[in-house]
């Protein structure tokens, strides 16, 4: 150990010591009502439920069990028993993202600046506003109608790639690996207006390499990450990065890395496009996107604003990490999963390849445009189910930040209590956890078969039971993108990007699962597919292998 790291060990050691004994008697010595919410039992001590709910292929049903036996709000337990709220109840959700009683979780508004600067997640209340109200009209229906001829040469290029692999391989590729690529790609060059070169299959992308291990490191490293609110100000910048220098844990220098890798890229593409912006437009059609992407459009936007309005460099580049953190990782795991479900239901991927066929005859052959794209009945009644039955942030953190009432939409009765009460009192500082997909899977709420993928169910009115629960999610009944003012401002785009791959490569390829291969899905943070061996046991591997062969050649 270095001399540094001997002095600061002590007092480090200490202080989370105590923190640690303060955690685990807290409960016991002042409850609040929030112990007496059931939830399931366990062995609290260190980390809690943690394990069971991301703990793999095990964990689906953990989830479940919280829905079916405790209804929509149930007590589980974090690092260091800490009582939480896991929540899919409606009005208990409207009441967590809509009112200023809860805020993002603050081991996100200490952990994210100093990882990725202070985007999105890393600020709060009025800077959060501020920039909201900056990339908000960045994100309009206009700004998609311009990406459209920027977005149909990736899923080109994909196909193209799919077309190789069928002529110069056993036609089964790895699609959880293409859409990683993919969608940095349309990251990349919508968003940044960049190309990462993701999708040129004679090298590997050290990009790519690095950023699809962020989830997985940070995830092993979540117990750390959950003192950041109390070790993430000390000091300044220099000194925290020197203690993550002497830090003697490998998965604290890889998310070093990462975040290094990430900050280097975002600074190049900034400054680059900084200086074509200042020579002038037409400096900007030499570039990717031709000045259509998102950033572009942002920094001249930033710059023509009112002084008070007006982001600083560093946030503008914090933004930047933030839209790739935010845009692949998700848009990559529906694109797998909806992929997967067609391969699973081949009746569906007929239909909507007759869709998809005739859209194009209609169209004289020719590419659709975002409308006509967007409104493909068939295609968009896949992308809401996929989206409804695998949201690809499945959970996620709020903090409430005063004293307050949640209400409940069924009355719930606390543990030695007769009484059935309809408002949960909840103290300051209490961590909730929104369970996007038990909201998005409740059966008395989207009926008997809420655990099937049915796109059809898109394609008719849906129940009464959907319409009068008023989830407070912006998109379609459902809390896939969240609601309120932290809601996914990147919908639209997500949108656009899955509907157009899943248009060109359905009206290409035909997609099936092998036999002999049996896929399952992990839970972890965020959804991993994997196969299952001889053994019984998921290779630890992600994975995603599906069998491609080409429109016309038969079916697999
Ligand atoms: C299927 C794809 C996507 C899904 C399901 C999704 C879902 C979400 C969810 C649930 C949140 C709230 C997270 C939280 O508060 O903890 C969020 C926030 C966000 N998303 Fe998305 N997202 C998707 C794609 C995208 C894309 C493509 C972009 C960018 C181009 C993007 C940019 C953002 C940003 C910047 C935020 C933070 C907003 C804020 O805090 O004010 N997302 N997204």
């Amino acid at each position: 150990m270095s001399p540094h790291m001997e002095n600061l060990a002590k007092p480090l050691a200490l202080s989370l010591g105590s923190y640690a004994l303060w955690r685990l008697v807290r409960p016991h010595v002042s409850p609040d009502e929030i112990t007496k919410v059931p939830g399931p039992g366990g062995n609290f001590a260190f980390a809690g439920h943690m394990q069971d709910m991301f703990g793999g292929e095990h964990a689906w049903k953990f989830h479940e069990r919280l829905l079916t036996e405790y209804g929509g709000v149930a007590k589980i337990h974090g690092v260091l028993n800490e009582p939480q709220l896991y929540v899919s109840d409606p009005v208990a959700l409207h009441h967590i993202i809509t009112k200023d009683t809860f805020d993002e979780d603050s081991v996100l508004l200490s952990f994210v600046p100093n990882v990725w600067g202070p985007s999105f997640s890393g600020v709060s209340g009025d800077h959060h506003k501020k920039q909201r109200k900056m990339l908000s009209p960045v994100f309009s229906i206009q700004q998609m109608r311009g990406l459209v001829p920027v977005f149909y040469p990736i899923a080109n290029e994909l196909r193209n790639v799919f077309a190789d692999e069928i002529k110069t391989g056993r036609g089964v590729v790895d699609v959880f690996d293409w859409m990683s690529l993919t969608a940095l790609e349309y990251i990349g060059r919508g968003g940044l207006g960049h190309s990462f070169d993701a999708l040129n299959t004679r090298k590997v992308n050290e990009y790519n390499e690095y950023i699809k291990t962020a989830v997985s490191t940070m995830t092993v490293l979540y117990p750390l990450i959950t003192l950041m609110p109390y070790i993430g100000h000390l000091g300044p910048a220099w000194f925290r990065r020197k203690v993550v220098d002497w830090t003697p844990i490998n998965a604290v220098h890889r998310l070093r890395d990462i975040s290094d890798v990430m900050q280097a890229t975002s600074e190049a593409i900034y400054h680059k496009k900084k200086s074509a912006l200042e020579e002038g437009e037409e400096a900007l059609t030499g570039l990717v996107a031709n000045g259509k992407d998102i950033m572009t459009t942002l920094l001249k936007a930033n710059s023509k604003a009112d002084e008070a309005d007006r982001l600083p460099e560093n946030e503008l580049l914090a933004q930047m990490n933030a839209l790739i953190f935010a845009g692949q990782d998700t848009t990559s795991n529906a694109m797998s999963h909806a992929l997967h479900s067609l391969a699973m239901n081949q009746g569906v991927q007929d239909r909507l390849r007759k869709e998809v066929l005739q859209a194009k005859e209609d169209n004289g052959g020719q590419e659709l445009g975002y409308d006509a794209l967007i409104a493909l009945p068939y295609l968009d009644a896949i992308f809401r189910e996929t989206l409804r039955m695998y949201p690809p942030s499945a959970i996620v953190w709020r903090q409430s930040v005063k004293d307050t009432v949640l209400p409940l939409s069924r009355p719930m009765k606390l543990a030695g209590s007769k009484e059935e009460i309809t408002g949960l009192p909840v103290k300051k500082g209490t961590r909730v956890i929104i369970s996007i997909m038990n909201a998005n899977r409740d059966k008395r709420v989207w009926g008997e078969d809420a655990f099937e993928w049915k796109p059809d169910r898109w394609l008719k009115p849906l129940p009464e039971t959907v319409t009068k629960a008023k989830m407070p999610g912006i998109y379609s009944s459902m809390m896939t993108f969240l609601g309120g003012n932290r809601s996914c401002i990147g919908m639209k785009f997500a949108e656009l990007e899955m509907k157009m791959l899943l248009f060109v490569l359905i009206e290409n390829f035909v997609f099936s699962v092998e036999e002999g291969t049996e896929i399952t899905w992990t839970f972890q943070v965020l959804q991993q597919p994997g196969i299952i061996g001889p053994d019984g046991k998921v290779d630890p591997r992600s994975q995603l292998p599906l069998k491609i062969s080409f429109v016309g050649d038969g079916k697999p």
